[in-house]
Formats: structure tokens, sequence, C-alpha cells
């Protein structure tokens, strides 16, 4: 074997090692970092390449070491804002003080920060913990101290508000990082004791990181840890729909939130809801909610079974009856057929794809966006093999190329 191919042979036991112990999936832009990483960390752990998976035990300061460099810590102080204006208006005034908040996966501490100041500007008792895998990333979590380009996201106000000048970079203030518990915790390890009272749980960007197994374990288990009804915050290109069935999402304005179910649904396809106009507890404005209800497969690991026959028929009807609508111009009509088809057969890729053409026609940009981030997702999660033939004389390739396009031109 020559040193190439070695490293190619050790890099993926790495790969594998990560995927069990921290559900990492290692997609092609990981895997040339993972090369460099390994060659790096074996070096710096004064280890040959060969011998240095054998070093990765779960927990090890060479396995820590080597999650600090390949995790993404990319974050920003009230990213996603339009989740925290839901959070303040719709969903913190719902729920009972004091109210906790848990940060799952909170890179350097920007997102249980911002929680923290909603819950000082709402008046609201309450607190929030932080969590992450990343040793590097909690520490900075616990100092509270950004350079000037990371208070991306703070207003001016914010700034003066809450943040104190400390040399050359910025401090959160007392009162705020009070509020905040920060400590390591892997999400695929069993769910800690000290997050179970919290009604909240923000868990963004991160489970795109992970196999749709490793998502199930981490969701199902949440679901069945916490004693109370949970709200939980993925990012908005995040859907879970495909991987468990133990939330529902639920539509306010523009976003998406779920929620966990009342009770464990068993695997059957539930009919879809109609929508319900919904006030906010203090009745300060209405907004519109709709619960979107999802399927998914009840078994641990992919591949979705085969929807039933019923459910594959009518998904057929609605492609037929969308593209129908679509061809004659009524853009409305072909999006109402293309949900439906998307709804039933969620794991076909060409629903998403043309339920995005169509809202695209229809001028909804931003929705078109979402359609296409689901439809690469479910991209990521089918055997090439067997969709290549069903997905309209495209190959994979072709059609991830496609999707990221569109995805690019419908970008805001
Ligand atoms: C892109 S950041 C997201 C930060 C923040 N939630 C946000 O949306 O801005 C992803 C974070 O997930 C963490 N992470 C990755 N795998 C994890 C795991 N298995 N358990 C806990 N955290 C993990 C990484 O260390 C990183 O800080």
């Amino acid at each position: 074997m020559n040193d190439d191919a070695a490293l190619g042979a050790v890099v993926d036991r790495v790969a594998e090692l990560l995927h069990l112990h921290i559900g990492l999936r290692c997609e092609s832009a990981l895997y040339s970092r993972l090369r460099r990483a390994v060659r790096d960390e074996a070096a710096a752990h004064g280890l040959d390449v060969e011998g240095y998976p054998a070093a990765l035990l779960p927990g090890s300061p060479v396995m820590q070491s080597l999650v600090n460099r390949i995790t993404v810590q990319e974050t920003a102080f009230f990213r996603h804002p339009e989740q925290f204006d839901i959070l303040a208006r719709d969903i913190l005034p719902t729920l009972r003080p004091p109210v906790r908040v848990w940060s799952a996966a909170c890179s350097n501490g920007q997102e249980p920060y911002s929680l923290a100041m909603l819950l000082d500007e709402s008046g609201v008792d309450g607190s929030v913990i932080a969590t992450d895998l990343s040793t590097s990333a909690v520490q900075r979590t616990a100092e509270a101290r950004y350079e000037p380009r990371e208070l991306t996201g703070l207003s001016s106000q914010r700034i003066a508000r809450y943040m104190i000048r400390s040399g050359s970079r910025w401090e959160v203030e007392r009162a705020i990082r009070d509020r905040v518990t920060v400590f390591r915790h892997n999400l695929l390890d069993p769910i800690p004791d000290r997050v179970k009272s919290c009604q909240l749980v923000f868990c963004r960007n991160v489970l795109i990181y992970f196999s749709p197994h490793h998502a199930k374990v981490f969701l199902d288990r949440l679901a069945d840890a916490m004693p109370r009804k949970l709200w939980l915050f993925l990012s908005s290109t995040e859907t879970i729909w495909q991987v468990t069935n133990r939330y529902e999402a639920i539509r306010i304005d523009e976003g998406f939130v779920h929620r966990t179910r009342e009770a464990h649904v068993p695997e059957a396809r539930s009919p879809a809801r109609p929508p319900v106009t919904a006030r906010t507890a203090q009745g300060r404005r209405q907004s519109t909610v709709r619960k979107v209800t999802a399927r998914a497969p009840a078994h641990e690991a992919p591949p979705v079974p085969p929807a039933p026959p019923d459910h594959a028929e009518q998904a057929a009807l609605a492609a037929r009856v969308g593209q129908e609508a679509l061809s004659a111009g009524d853009c409305g009509s072909a999006v109402v057929e293309f949900r439906k088809w998307a709804y039933l057969t969620p794991d076909d890729v060409m629903a998403h794809v043309h339920l995005g053409l169509a809202l695209e026609a229809a001028g909804e940009r931003s929705s078109a966006r979402r359609a296409y981030s689901v439809a690469q997702r479910v991209l990521l999660t089918v055997d090439p093999a067997h969709v290549e033939g069903a997905m309209e004389g495209f190959a994979v390739d072709e059609l991830a190329r496609f999707l990221h396009g569109k995805n690019q031109e419908c970008a805001p």
C-alpha cells in the first residue's frame, strides 16, 4: 500500500470512529479536512499515523483534541433572529417561570447569552444551560469574552446594555452570565439530569452534521427524558419529520417550532390536520400557527420503509395533478398538490424538488429554498443505486449540483 492509500485507510477508520462516538456524518468536504487533521493530530500526540486510530478511545484526550479541531463553531448572537422573535412573542408568555432553556450545542456561547438577554428583556425569571461537545467551545462560553467581529447580531443598544469593554475584547455583563451554566456534553450520551427541568431546547445547526440514525437516537431520547412537554427549536433549514414522529412541527408565521407529542405515536401515517389560528397567551398579537403532522419510520435506522399502497397511490395522483396545474400556469394549486405529495412520501426527493420549483414559480422564494434544502437532506440519506431511476433521469450528482444552485439562487 502506498502512503496515500495508507493515509486514506486511516482516515476511513477515523471517520467511522467519529460517526460512532459523536454522530458525525463524514461528507466529502469534511473528509479532506479530516486528512489534514489526522496527520496534524497524530504528530501533536507523538503517534505515527497508522497507530493513531487505536488511540481514539471515547473520552480520551486524543479523541477530545480531534473533536475540538474537527467540529464547526460557526455561530452568532441572535442567529436566525425570527426564532428569537417567536420565542419572545409567542412562547415565553405561555411558560410558567422560572423558565429553563437548554442550549444544546452552544458553540462559543453566543446562542445561550442571546437567550439570557432575551429572558432579561422580557422580564422573565429564568436561566439557560449551555452544553457542547467541544471543550474549547465550552471554555469560550464560560469565559464569555468576544472579539469585536464576534458581536455580529447584537444591536448597538444590546451592546451598550449587556457588553463591557475588556481590553480589545468585549465581555458579557455579570447578570447575564449568572443566568448561564456551562458544561461539556455529547448529544449522543444520555440526557443529563440537570437539563430535565427545561421547557425549551435550542438545538440548532448541529443535527445537520449527524446521520439520520444518530439524530433519531438523540431526538427520541430527548422526548422520553423530559418530564414536561417541550418546545424544540431547530434551525430553519433543519427538518426532522423523516427521522422521528415524536414531535409535531408547529408553524408560527414564517417559522417552524417543534413540540413533543402528548404520548408516543405509533408508526402510522396520520392524516394532516387543518390549520388552526392561536392567540398568544397575552393576546398581544395573532400569529398564524399551523400544526404540521409529521410521519416517520419507527425503526432505529434508515432505510425508510415504503409507503403503504394507498399513500403511494395518493402521492402519485398528487404529483400528476400538481404537474398538470403547473403546466396550466396555476402555481397555487401546484404548490398544494406538491405539498401533499411531499407529505405522503417525504423520502421522495423529487417531491421536494417539484415543490421547490412550484413555490419559486409562485414567487415564494424563501419557502422554495426550504423545500430545496429538504430535498438536499433527503438526497444525502438515499442510496444512489436505489433512487437514480426514480429521479426522472437525474444522476445523484447532477441533482445535488442543481439543488445547490437553486438554494443559492433563492438565498435572501
Ligand atoms: C455550527 S455550531 C451551532 C451553534 C449554535 N447552536 C448555533 O446555531 O449558532 C455546532 C456545534 O455543535 C457541536 N457539536 C457537534 N457534535 C456534537 C455532539 N455530538 N454533541 C454536542 N455538541 C456537538 C459543535 O462542537 C459546535 O459547537
